[in-house]
């Protein structure tokens, strides 16, 4: 991430290095703010602002994240942001409204607030872009059947963007279809490097969480190393067989307290696999709260680190890992590292997930062919 113009401290550090040691340097000796928000240290009024890009702001997800983001939930509680609000002519109304809305809330970090139907004015300088704006799913509607009216918005998106966006810039796509999308983003925004562009499967991920916290009775914070393969759509293949819970006597792989694999190799899945269906139907609108939510998670630990011995799952360009086709974009377990990610090599894969992982791979090629026929 290219922090040059707000960094004010010089040092040998690379820039993204740079904006890690200031991030990583607030997790010591906690103080309150005015606002009760938790401090770090007493020069963290004094950092410059990071321009943070939500598309689609004036849309549901974007109403429940633009405050996580000012609240420095998604990149630190005493890293300023500068929101970059995007969305179209027709909701520029509300777009109005949830500017006003921000600033009544009085956000000690907010240092600005753009907010624009102009896409270059709303990509210009950014250096964490979230890609929330796209037409969302109805109730009966799978995932795909958005696709034609995404990718071209993200295939124009991807433009602005590499025109307009800090070097570096870091890209989160939830829109659906996420990783086709992603992956159309990247095609045409060559000159931002593939590691940047990224989609969103970490609310599956904390689905998958929840779910075996909720059969263990233990709190989610004691369960970790799900992973997510494949793609964000009932394909997806939620894998509890590197997953561990934290007990008074170590920590456990999920498989053995839960002691219940024909749960674990069917509900449990399908569960996962169709939650965003279950709140559709039960919200008539998707889900909003745990999604916003969940982007905060994976920008934070993409730019601030995984936990030691912790690994998550975000939806990354694929080099071939795990036998997967390179040349789509598949959500992997991945660890975090001064701003980098890296997949988790090695993982012991048995038969039956091979099968799912490869199933949902063909499911990203069939996509990734649809989005090219819905652009030409
Ligand atoms: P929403 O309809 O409430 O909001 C979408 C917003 O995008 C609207 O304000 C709309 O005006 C705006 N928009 C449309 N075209 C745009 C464009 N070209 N540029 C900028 N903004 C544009 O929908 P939502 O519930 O906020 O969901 C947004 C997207 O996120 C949907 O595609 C949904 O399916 C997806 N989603 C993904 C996940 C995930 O885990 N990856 C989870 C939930 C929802
Ligand atoms: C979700 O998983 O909640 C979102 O992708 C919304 C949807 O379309 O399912």
């Amino acid at each position: 991430m290219d922090l040059s113009f707000i960094m004010t401290n010089k040092s040998n550090l690379s820039p993204s290095s740079r904006l890690q040691a200031l991030l990583s340097a607030t997790l010591t000796t906690p103080l309150r703010s005015s606002s009760g928000d938790i401090l770090t240290n007493r020069s963290q009024m004094a950092k410059d602002p990071v321009r943070v890009l939500v598309t689609g702001a004036a849309g549901q997800i974007g109403y429940a994240l633009v405050p996580m983001i000012a609240r420095g939930i998604m990149l630190g509680a005493d890293q300023p942001v500068i929101l970059h609000m995007l969305d179209i002519p027709p909701a520029a109304e509300a777009l109005n409204g949830v500017k006003m809305e921000l600033i009544d809330a009085a956000f000690p970090l907010l240092k600005g607030v753009v907010a624009t139907t102009d896409a270059v004015e709303g990509c210009t300088g950014v250096n964490v872009a979230v890609m929330v704006g796209g037409f969302p799913r109805k109730e009966g509607m799978e995932r795909k059947d958005v696709m034609s009216k995404n990718v071209s918005i993200y295939k124009s998106q991807a433009a602005a963007l590499e025109k307009h966006a800090a070097p570096n810039c870091k890209v989160l796509v939830v829109a659906n279809p996420a990783n086709t999308n992603a992956l159309i983003l990247k095609e045409f925004a060559p000159s931002i490097p593939e590691k940047n562009i990224t989609c969103l499967t970490r609310l599956d991920h904390n689905r998958a969480l929840g779910q075996v916290s909720e059969r263990l009775n233990v709190p989610v914070s004691d369960v970790k190393n799900v992973i997510i393969w494949g793609n964000h759509s009932s394909s997806q293949y939620p894998d509890v067989n590197h997953a561990s819970v934290k007990t008074s006597s170590g920590e456990k792989p999920v498989r053995e307290l839960v002691k219940d694999d024909e749960w674990l190799n069917g509900e449990f899945i399908t569960t996962v696999q169709q939650r965003g269906a279950a709140i559709i139907k039960a919200r008539k609108l998707s889900s909003a709260l745990s999604a916003a939510s969940s982007a905060c998670d994976h920008i934070r630990d993409w730019v601030l680190g995984t936990p030691e011995g912790t690994f998550v799952s975000m939806g990354v360009y694929s080099d071939g890992s795990y036998n997967v086709p390179s040349g789509l974009i598949y959500s992997f377990p991945v660890t975090c590292r001064n701003g980098e990610w890296s997949i988790v090599q090695g993982l012991p894969i048995d038969e039956v997930s091979r099968k799912k992982m490869d199933l949902t791979a063909e499911e990203l090629k069939e996509e990734k062919d649809l989005a090219y026929s819905c652009l030409s």
